[in-house]
């Protein structure tokens, strides 16, 4: 069943383990046998008509949320802003003529984003929601929902979850640019990336014991750690750097690259790890640059480059993929080193202290 351990120590492991399969669903469940996105029509008609999208959302989703931008806005050409649920609650964002809402919620029972659902509706903004829950509050008051299909997600840590919401943010993002008549959206090959990208967790998966030794070795004597990025490396940063603290409690922070020397900088100390994530072509001679910076001053520095951009030394090569869709499997690699620093020091790692699944609270 679904929701079973099965042989897994933890769910996280599990569910880590479970992302190449909810890849490979998606491209059955959304794309057609040429492999063009089937969604429902009355959902693209209504994006259609906006003139700018916002995407809303808590934790992890927002993190998911922020490679949706990048993705919505590079195949589509319409603004697309991001907010925190949280706060837009009580600052509504200034609207555009025609907004369309996007809510990003695993559990659908996020109670910030509900208070945004709520206003929105108020305000006749058309709303679609995707959640991995289609009974779930934000999907039945939606006016629109798109399942996650990533199946159960029980460990407290969302990662599954986060892998589906980017597949689904590309898969809508095609298929409202190939409706907006963009060349671009049509030129993506969902399938090919998606199918790169399923490959390329299996084989970060595979290298799974390497990932252990660099998390005993580096992570888990560490009070504190960073994780730095640019371009496509920079939400993805963030979203490592939540998956690390909330796990293994070692204080984290995930930050744009250029950002360090602006005050982070004067944190790194001899051996403070600094995880540098290098897939974006455009900067990579500078994050070069910034990993030399942390390297004079002591930090212990973990690389994980994209294949292209790999250097004979990097901790873990990662498969080529389009850039949009590099975070599907980096972010695998900071699951793993996460989930590492908390089993490997023996904590209840699906069941991170303080934590709720899901939060039904202002
Ligand atoms: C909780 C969970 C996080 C999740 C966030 C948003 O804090 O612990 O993993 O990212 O809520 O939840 P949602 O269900 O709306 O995606």
């Amino acid at each position: 069943n679904a929701a079973s351990k099965g042989t897994y120590e933890f769910y996280m492991l599990k569910e880590i383990s479970e992302q190449p399969s909810v890849l490979r669903h998606l491209d059955q469940f959304y794309l057609d046998d040429k492999g063009e996105p089937q969604i429902d029509k009355a959902i693209l008609t209504a994006l259609a008509q906006a003139d700018r999208l916002y995407i809303f959302a808590a934790g992890t989703s927002y993190h998911a949320g922020l490679v949706g931008q990048a993705l919505l806005e590079h195949l589509t050409d319409l603004p697309t802003e991001v907010g925190l649920a949280s706060e837009a609650g009580y600052h509504f964002p200034m609207m555009s003529k025609h907004p369309f809402f996007i809510f990003l919620s695993q559990s659908g029972e996020t109670a910030d984003s509900r208070v945004v659902l709520q206003e929105a509706l108020k305000r006749k903004i058309p709303c679609l929601t995707l959640t991995n829950v289609p009974n779930s509050t934000l999907a039945r008051e939606a006016d629109y929902t798109m399942s996650l299909e990533a199946g159960p997600e029980i460990a407290v840590a969302s990662t599954k979850a986060y892998t589906a919401q980017v597949a689904l943010e590309a898969i809508l993002a095609k298929a409202l640019g190939e409706q907006l008549g963009k060349q671009k959206a049509r030129d993506f090959s969902l399938r090919t990336n998606l199918a790169l990208a399923a490959e390329g967790i299996e084989e970060v998966i595979s290298d799974q014991k390497r990932l252990e030794q660099l998390a005993q070795k580096y992570l888990i004597p560490s009070r504190n750690a960073f994780y730095i990025g640019r371009g496509i490396d920079y939400p993805l940063a963030l979203e490592a750097a939540l998956k690390l603290k909330e796990v293994s409690y070692i204080q984290t922070e995930g930050f744009a690259a250029a950002e360090l020397k602006h005050g982070t900088i004067s944190l790194i100390e001899q051996g403070t790890p600094v995880i540098a994530l290098i897939n974006d072509p455009v900067t990579s001679d500078l994050m070069r640059g910034n990993i030399q910076e942390v390297v004079a001053r002591g930090a212990s520095v973990i690389t994980i480059a994209s294949k292209e951009l790999a250097k004979p030394n990097d901790d873990l090569v990662l498969p080529q993929l389009d850039y949009y869709l590099r975070p599907l499997v980096s972010v695998v690699v900071s699951q793993l080193l996460a989930y590492f620093a908390s089993k490997d020091k023996g904590l209840d790692v699906d069941k991170p202290r303080n934590l709720a699944k899901s939060v039904t609270v202002e």
